[in-house]
């Protein structure tokens, strides 16, 4: 069954729509809506993708905003200080006149991760949020295998 197609209006920034515009011309869509349905179903399956991760994460989180926002500050130090117990540590480089790059390594379940990146993320003056997820225990799988070849290698030398 065809699903029924709804109208919207949606205020977006002149440069973020040209910017959106010269993308989806060089890719080929015809038309500006296929390439929003498109661009919202791929936020959709992100969404779901980080969801489905069990156990504990390590990740980095990226976010680039605009430090003259007012009150922007303040609430994203109030949210790292709420989760000050899955941040391992953060990387502050200010990119030019007003915007910034903060990058934080976390550890914990990605609901945890999730949640943190998921509030900053929806503050205005944050233009972007992105997160690259590992679980943990493949380092730690990663490790063991390391120790494994160390004892083979000392059992080859071992006197019989
Ligand atoms: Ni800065």
């Amino acid at each position: 069954m065809e699903d029924e197609l709804m109208r919207i209006g949606v205020s977006i920034p002149s440069r973020l729509l040209s910017a959106f515009d010269q993308v989806i011309n060089r890719r080929g869509y015809s038309s500006r809506s296929e390439a929003i349905r498109d661009a919202i179903r791929g936020y959709l399956l992100d969404y779901e993708s980080l969801g489905q991760t069990e156990g504990e994460q390590i990740g980095v989180i990226t976010l680039v905003y605009n430090h003259e926002q007012r009150g922007l500050i303040s609430l994203l130090t109030d949210i790292q200080h709420e989760n000050a117990s899955i941040i391992t540590s953060t990387i502050h480089i200010h990119l030019d006149t007003t915007n910034c790059l903060e990058i934080d390594v976390v550890r914990g379940s990605s609901t945890e991760i999730t949640g943190f990146a998921e509030k900053m993320m929806v503050q205005s003056g944050v233009f972007q949020v992105r997160m690259f997820v590992i679980p943990a225990l493949s380092l730690a799988s990663a490790e063991k295998i390391k120790h494994n070849s160390i004892n083979v290698g000392y059992s080859d030398r071992s006197p019989d």
